[in-house]
């Protein structure tokens, strides 16, 4: 760590601790307000149609330089250049993270990769589309030569999350096919699933970048068995196809290497949507539109290149992070999408945000010694309203939270709309301004509660707000924005990477839990655990299960 990067960190830091010149709390957001009318205009940024406002935010003049200049000490501009060039910024496993070159268009140089990375990309993208339109059009058909309606990825972690939220976002009632995931290796969901397909119907595609994955293979050799029951063995095969970097285990498998989908070891699992794992997102939703999808996140990619730092969305939300977690000790976020279409957004902000960013060492495997990624969680509004707010409002930390504003919905209901639109402004509105005594007080005469009734509860109906939010608007939710908006938290997870100097782009940490379960599952093939293998809640947990399950 240089002293630049240091003194820029002390200064954050002390700017999270020390009292504004009027005397104000730093985290306070209302004086803010008070004092400067534009406050929004100043503290709102948007790249293409898309505005990000970070206004309820208690970041002042002082809070931005000293976080700026973190951003400049953390070297970030050199930073998004060497990934979009191909640096190893994923060191720890020397690779590259080259999500960027999958968006760049066929011809382009900036943030591509280079020529060979294209020219691999552009030759899948080339035969994916040909795949496609082959299953729209009927030239691919399934073994008893009825046209495949349904198509069922199996994956996990970035193999499913990616897809699943995408599919769930774009489908449309004119959508080409049927998509259905299966993800966890918890027989229920495919039970779940199986009363919805048909298997003369239904392509299949395994999605693993390892194609090692535990539940992945488990899960693709319980759907293949399910083909074959009805296909037979070779209509089975002729109904599958392969989404992976190892092309040796797809061969082993059975799957054909015209039937496999590669990509490149520089796409990493949560930054994969937008290669071959995308394939279910184009049979589904139509080349096109995983086209727009692609086009929207390299809009972003431009922005996040090119904008300078002070204007650069990514960068500011990142900046935003630090000003929170670091600042002012806020360990938890979390995510609030006005659009139901969106229901599956917190859930793959879970996997690019908390595997990305829960690290505790350096680069340089030294301790990062400040807190990193936070806890991030959410659900749609207005659910979440119903059930987190709570917390969010009242609750002893506050929690700041990401809203995300659709201005146009793609139905017809008005009236639905606009209350969605109001309860998503209010729950902004409300965090930062709360209600103070007075205001409850005034209220609960009014309503003519007595004055006992109004000392016992004046505690439990005051709001402290000052909490802060962020919101981001887009005009509608179509394939160009979906992409700008997960292209946009992608590039704020490398950001953070760069302010606390640690890998966004590995998971060492998901690997002991699956060394472990080996052993496991061994014991629970045997029905007896080993004896003095476990701390003894393991083995008693394992051996009450063993007892429950064979009674
Ligand atoms: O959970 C760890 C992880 O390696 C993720 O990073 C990845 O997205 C997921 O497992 C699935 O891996 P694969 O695509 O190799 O099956």
């Amino acid at each position: 760590m240089n002293d630049i990067y240091a003194e820029a960190w002390k200064a954050v830091e002390a700017a999270g601790r020390t009292p504004r010149a009027d005397g104000t709390s730093p985290a306070s957001i209302r004086p803010l307000f008070a004092a400067d009318p534009k406050r929004f205009e100043r503290y709102s940024f948007s790249a293409d149609n898309l505005l990000l406002d970070i206004s309820k935010t208690s970041i002042d003049e002082g809070a931005m330089a000293a976080l700026l200049n973190l951003a400049r000490a953390a070297k970030v501009e050199e930073w998004r250049s060497g990934l979009s060039e191909g640096a190893l910024v994923n060191a720890t496993e020397r690779r590259r993270a080259l999500h960027m070159a999958l968006r760049a268009p066929s011809g382009s140089t900036t943030g591509a990769g280079g020529a060979a990375v294209q020219a691999e990309i552009q030759a899948t993208f080339a035969r994916m589309h040909a795949f496609t339109q082959a299953v729209h059009g009927g030239a691919i058909r399934g073994a008893t030569g009825e046209r495949f309606t349904h198509v069922l990825n199996i994956g996990i972690g970035g193999s499913d999350l990616g897809p699943v939220m995408a599919t769930r976002a774009l489908i449309n009632p004119a959508s080409p096919m049927v998509a259905l995931h299966l993800g966890n290796v918890d027989g229920h969901g495919w039970r779940a699933l199986l009363a919805t397909m048909d298997p003369k119907r239904t392509l299949v595609l395994v999605s693993s970048k390892t194609f090692t994955t535990q539940e992945t293979m488990a899960n693709a050799r319980l759907v293949k068995g399910w083909l074959a029951e009805t296909l037979g063995e070779a209509g089975a095969a002729s109904h599958m196809a392969a989404l992976s970097t190892n092309l040796v285990a797809c061969a082993e498998f059975g799957i054909p290497s015209e039937r496999v989908f590669p990509f490149g070891d520089y796409v990493g699992g949560r930054f994969s949507l937008w290669s071959a794992i995308g394939l279910s997102l184009a049979l589904a939703l139509g080349w096109d539109t995983f086209q727009r999808m692609l086009a929207g996140a390299r809009a972003m990619d431009l922005h996040f290149l090119k904008a300078p730092l002070e204007k650069n969305l990514p960068v500011l939300l990142a900046l935003v992070e630090v000003w929170h977690v670091n600042a002012l000790g806020y360990s938890r976020r979390a995510v609030l999408p006005y659009d139901e279409r969106l229901r599956r957004l917190p859930a793959h902000l879970q996997q690019l945000e908390m595997e990305s960013l829960g690290k505790r060492v350096t680069l340089e495997g030294a301790p990062v010694g400040r807190a990193t990624g936070p806890v991030v969680f959410g659900e749609p509004g207005t659910s979440a309203q119903h059930s987190f707010m709570q917390l969010v409002h009242q609750g002893t930390e506050p929690v700041p939270v990401d809203f995300i504003l659709i201005a146009r919905p793609d139905h017809p209901w008005a009236e639905n709309h606009r209350i969605l639109l109001a309860n998503g402004l209010a729950q902004a509105e409300g965090l930062l301004s709360g209600k103070d005594e007075a205001t409850v007080r005034a209220e609960m005469e009014k309503a003519g509660a007595d004055a006992a009734t109004i000392e016992r509860l004046l505690p439990h109906r005051i709001f402290p707000g000052d909490r802060p939010s962020t919101s981001i608007l887009l005009p509608r939710l179509d394939p160009f924005s979906f992409g700008q908006l997960i292209a946009l938290y992608e590039h704020k997870v490398a950001t953070l990477g760069a302010l606390w100097g640690i890998n966004p782009f590995d998971q060492w940490g998901v690997e002991l839990g699956k060394q472990l379960a080996g052993p496991l599952l061994k014991e629970l093939e045997l029905g007896e655990p080993a004896t003095g293998a476990h701390d003894s809640s393991t083995e008693g947990l394992l051996r009450e299960l063993l007892r429950l399950r064979d009674e």
